[in-house]
């Protein structure tokens, strides 16, 4: 066996599919498989992905020491059949579709990697938790903490809390379905008017907008029980007939559901605030158990729930857990990185050397491919370098122009920290509207998050903890507020990355230059993607989202593009 031990991760066939590589107990590369399919949330078997981690370690399939998947398809399969059949004949409507689904490759994965990519050796099946379990604690700072995943339902468990101490964890007790705090969300979030698995965060921002008036309500479709467990009532959401994901009852209690695209009511901001309250008290009290069983006080956080960060971002001031590392891919693509890492732990018995201090795991291109790009599509660059880029750059984020920022490798998870982001002014108050109405025609209550230095975070925001993969929300000082009206949210608060001059690079630089220049050292950074387009990867991808849409500037590697450049 080669002393680095490779293990590729995978998660794939039902959402989010992604590829990670382990190699001398690091991670190497990941990535989704939507960015390179270009389907956002591309769910099918991650081939890209896995020919992107393979090619990055340097190495082939035949290398591969083990592959490691996220799940335990025929543990799922039997919660899948038993559910459907605890509920028959109700649930025979749903039967075929939901149980097909289940059916296919994933129950033959040794027989597809040899077909896909000649691979014959080992493959390790871990429990969807203990997945995401490994990717927050693995990749976390923490010698030992407690670890707590949520998310709507892996085999049978919806819920789990642990320990990570060296490279074991541990499983202490756990909630399994139908009583899930993801699927209560997912249910409402549906009702709303909102995609599954892709609206949540839509449902989040709405909150801000409404008032918990139906908090009560939400009380009694689920019990929350002071030890941190949950009943959710079948009346209200019948998760266990398959499919149907809100009962009749609700219908009659809330009215029908919103058609997606329709008139967004107070009913609508009120049931998404209310839901909202609701998951923030179920999860402190969750954390409170945790806490109780293992009297730790450093926390990890994974599967899709922790991505909720109005409710995370209450835990360190609400909660003894004073520090806490959330899995920036805290869904069910992070269950890629999480198995490869766990596998390979178990295979070497090493301990760990490495922890996830930036999100840069997935494809840089070399200057020749991003000049190619730019003159396909008839671009004429200029070519900047060092501080001269910065300045540039800066200068025209501060004179109100929406610039492309394509830098590095990409991020793994869903968020864009700095390599394929959109930056502007935070300064401008009609930023938000330019930006939705001529680049990301997205819903105009979905607030945009700033990316300031860390060293800045204590004269600028409360609380000013680092939250280096904008996974904390904080609130402005009154000092500061006035200034950023584009990234100040409707309660108040904004949503930040802070960016370290040691880790962030290139990016770090060219916000102390916008600092410079104007006195405040933060800018506007959201998705480099359109509407219901998977962030970009590629110099071509960018190159096409710059062009379809009224972004002002283009900044790639050292290539400077602007449109009405007079
Ligand atoms: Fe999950």
């Amino acid at each position: 066996m080669m002393p680095e031990t490779p293990v590729l991760g995978l998660s794939c066939w039902y959402h989010d599919a992604a590829a990670a590589l382990v190699s001398g107990g690091r991670v190497i590369a990941a990535a989704q498989e939507e960015r390179f399919d270009r389907r956002k949330g591309s769910p099918g078997f991650p081939i890209h992905a896995i020919d992107y981690c393979l090619r990055e370690a340097g190495i082939s399939a035949a290398d591969l020491a083990a592959v490691a998947f996220y799940e335990k398809p025929y543990a799922k399969l039997e919660r899948i059949l038993l559910s459907h059949l605890r509920a028959w004949p109700r649930s025979c409507s749903t039967f075929v579709d939901t149980v097909s689904a289940c059916l296919g490759d994933r129950l033959i994965l040794p027989l597809v990697l040899q077909r896909e990519l000649g691979f014959s050796g080992e493959v390790a099946f871990l429990r969807h938790h203990q997945s995401h379990a490994a990717s927050a604690f693995f990749a976390s700072p923490f010698d030992e903490a407690a670890v707590l995943t949520i998310d709507g339902v892996g085999e049978w468990a919806t819920t789990t809390m642990g320990t990570g101490r060296g490279a074991d964890l541990s499983f202490l007790e756990e909630l399994h379905f139908p009583d899930s705090l993801g699927l209560l969300y997912t249910a409402v979030t549906t009702w709303l008017g909102f995609e599954a698995l892709h609206g949540e965060g839509k449902v989040m921002a709405l909150a801000d907008f409404g008032e918990p008036s139906f908090l009560e309500s939400f009380h009694e479709m689920v019990a929350v029980r002071d030890d941190g467990s949950l009943a959710v009532d079948p009346s209200w959401f019948p998760f266990l007939e398959g499919g149907r994901m809100y009962g009749p009852r609700f219908v009659k209690a809330f009215g029908p559901a919103r058609e997606p695209g329709s008139e967004i009511t107070d009913l609508h901001r009120d049931m998404a605030a209310s839901l909202q309250r609701f998951l923030e008290e179920a999860i402190l009290q969750m954390v409170r158990r945790l806490h109780e069983i293992t009297g730790l006080r450093r926390l990890c956080l994974a599967g899709g729930v922790g991505l909720n960060i109005t409710a995370t971002s209450r835990i360190p001031d609400e909660t003894p857990f004073s520090e806490l590392f959330i899995q920036p891919a805290a869904g069910d693509a992070g269950g890629a990185l999480g198995s490869a890492l766990q596998v390979w732990h178990a295979i070497t018995g090493a301990q760990r050397c490495w922890s996830m201090d930036h999100a840069r795991l997935g494809p840089a291109f070399g200057r020749p491919a991003m000049e190619r790009a730019l003159r396909l599509a008839g671009l004429r660059p200029k070519t900047l370098e060092g501080e001269d880029l910065l300045q540039q750059t800066a200068e025209r984020v501060a004179r109100g122009l929406v610039v492309g920022w394509f830098q590095g490798r990409m991020e793994f998870g869903p968020r864009a920290l700095g390599s394929r982001s959109i930056l502007a002014d935070p300064r401008n108050p009609r930023m938000m509207d330019i930006l939705n109405e001529r680049v990301k025609h997205r819903e105009p209550f979905r607030p945009y998050g700033v990316s300031v230095l860390e060293e800045a975070l204590p004269e600028c925001f409360e609380p000013s903890r680092p939250s280096p993969f904008m996974l904390q929300v904080a609130r402005p000082l009154p000092s500061v507020r006035e200034r950023i009206p584009a990234v100040v949210h409707a309660n108040g608060t904004t949503r930040l990355q802070s960016l370290n001059a040691a880790v962030d690079g290139i990016y770090y630089d060219l916000v102390r230059c916008f600092g410079d220049l104007t006195g405040l050292p933060m800018v506007l950074n959201t998705s480099f993607n359109d509407r219901n387009e998977p962030i970009v990867c590629s110099p071509e991808d960018a190159v096409r989202c710059y062009v379809g849409t009224e972004m002002d500037a283009l900044v790639m590697g050292p290539f400077l593009v602007e449109k009405n450049a007079s």
